[in-house]
């Protein structure tokens, strides 16, 4: 924004500013290319940016360590239990939840992109190394399932496993997956198990237009959920609330692994 309007500026001036445009199409080549020969000569770099942006990387100097992290974790465990199944429902569940994902989210909450004042206060002071060894810890506890309520669990479980084409609606297992284990590499989270009130929550503030950040990846959900209606977020949170991950542990162990 800066530079458009620096360069709205050069374009009045124009008469005579000859060098001061050339010096100014130079500082903003890197936002915006001001020629097709600069454009083609930073494509791989805006490439590479966008690609960045979709899946921001989560790179520690060192691979998340459980063990420094359970330590770390200790002052997590008053809201989201030591283990990471809190029992009260407004704070969610981190365990089993993919590293990658929960680095990202403590990314998003330290820079503001997803705003919650208690956790803007808990990630601020963690450095990356912090991040990777919590999050390593949190990946590696088991979620303890919940209940569904058996009224919504028809409606709930059709929409999580095939969508409503209506309306618009994607399965949610698409992503998510049948047992709700999610996707590390596409930083798909994990929600079986994840307590109702709190995916309703979410699925609530999206749906009235709050991202977490901007981009294509926090878009995703945001579509989804715009589409929505209460009744659906209910029966859907509830059928996450008692979704089990169906694999031996073995698996899912090794699919966080796999992840970090
Ligand atoms: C005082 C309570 C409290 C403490 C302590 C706390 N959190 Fe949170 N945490 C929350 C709340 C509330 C949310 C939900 C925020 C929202 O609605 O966006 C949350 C959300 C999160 C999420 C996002 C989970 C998801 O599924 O999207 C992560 C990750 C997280 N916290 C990690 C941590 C870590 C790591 C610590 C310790 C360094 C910590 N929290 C300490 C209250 C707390
Ligand atoms: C195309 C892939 C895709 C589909 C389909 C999808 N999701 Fe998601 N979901 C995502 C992504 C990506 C995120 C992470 C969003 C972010 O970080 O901004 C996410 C995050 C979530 C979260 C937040 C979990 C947490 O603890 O932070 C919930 C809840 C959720 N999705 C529910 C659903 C439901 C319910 C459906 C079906 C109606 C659904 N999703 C369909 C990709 C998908």
């Amino acid at each position: 924004m800066r530079f458009r309007r620096v360069l709205a500026l050069a374009s009045v001036t124009l008469a005579g500013a000859l060098l001061s445009v050339a010096a100014i199409a130079q500082t903003a080549a890197p936002a915006k290319p001001a020629s097709v020969a600069q454009a083609k000569a930073t494509v791989p770099a805006a490439a590479a940016a966008v690609a960045a942006a979709a899946v921001p990387p989560a790179a520690p100097l060192k691979p998340g360590d459980a063990t420094a992290g359970q330590a770390k974790a200790a002052v997590c465990g008053a809201c989201h239990g030591l283990d990471g199944n809190s029992s009260d429902p407004q704070y969610p569940k981190l365990a089993g939840q993919q590293a990658s994902y929960i680095v990202r989210q403590l990314e998003l909450f330290k820079s503001g992109q997803r705003q919650n004042p208690i956790m803007f206060g808990m990630a601020t002071p963690l450095s990356p190394q912090d991040m990777a060894d919590i999050a390593a810890y949190f990946a590696k506890q088991k979620t303890l399932p919940g209940i569904a309520d058996q009224t919504l669990v028809s409606a709930g479980g059709k929409l999580y496993r095939e969508g409503d084409k209506t309306a618009g609606i994607p399965a949610c297992m698409a992503c998510h997956g049948p047992d709700g284990r999610g996707n590390p590499g596409a930083l798909y989270p994990h929600l079986a198990g994840q307590h109702a009130q709190y995916v309703q929550q979410v699925l609530t503030a999206w749906h009235s237009g709050q991202p977490w950040g901007k981009g294509p990846h926090a878009a995703i959900m945001l579509t989804i959920a715009g589409r929505l209606s209460t009744a659906d977020i209910a029966a859907v949170a509830s059928y996450i609330q008692g979704l089990h991950t169906a694999v031996p542990e073995a698996a899912n162990a090794s699919a966080t692994a796999a992840a970090q």
